[in-house]
């Protein structure tokens, strides 16, 4: 199926879910205030693929990119790593919670999908 719909009350603040979306994992993070916070005042000069968690994200709360490492593939792990989004346990790279790449190999951003969301209650991925 080339769209995935996803139930948004099914995932609980400060929890990653993984789902299969076009034969990949796709990550949907609910984010904690404290995460949306921390995120949003991050400076541009401290990252290198540089976004701002604004141009990531079309609800602050709602996290959704591929869960596929941009270094070689693998697949990171949630709420781990040095700081606290992602870790992809392959060769050491640690994302943020706007799935920024901020440490080891991976030389780009965990990607972000096209995405909407038609109701308060699901987003619509594809
Ligand atoms: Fe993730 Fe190499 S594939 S660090």
């Amino acid at each position: 199926l080339s769209k995935i719909e996803i139930k948004l009350s099914d995932i609980p603040e400060g929890k990653n879910m993984t789902f299969k979306w076009r034969g990949k994992p796709l990550f949907v993070r609910h984010r904690t205030e404290k995460e949306i916070s921390a995120e949003q005042s991050v400076n541009m000069g401290e990252l290198r693929d540089p976004e701002h968690d604004k141009d990531r994200v079309i609800n602050p709360k709602w996290v959704i990119v591929l869960g596929v490492c941009t270094h070689l593939g693998c697949v990171p792990i949630a709420n781990a790593g040095d700081y606290g989004g992602y870790y992809c346990p392959c060769h050491g790279s640690h994302y943020d919670a706007s799935g920024r790449i901020r440490k080891g190999p991976a030389p780009l951003n965990l990607e972000v999908p096209f995405y909407e969301f038609p109701d308060e209650d699901s987003v619509v991925v594809g």
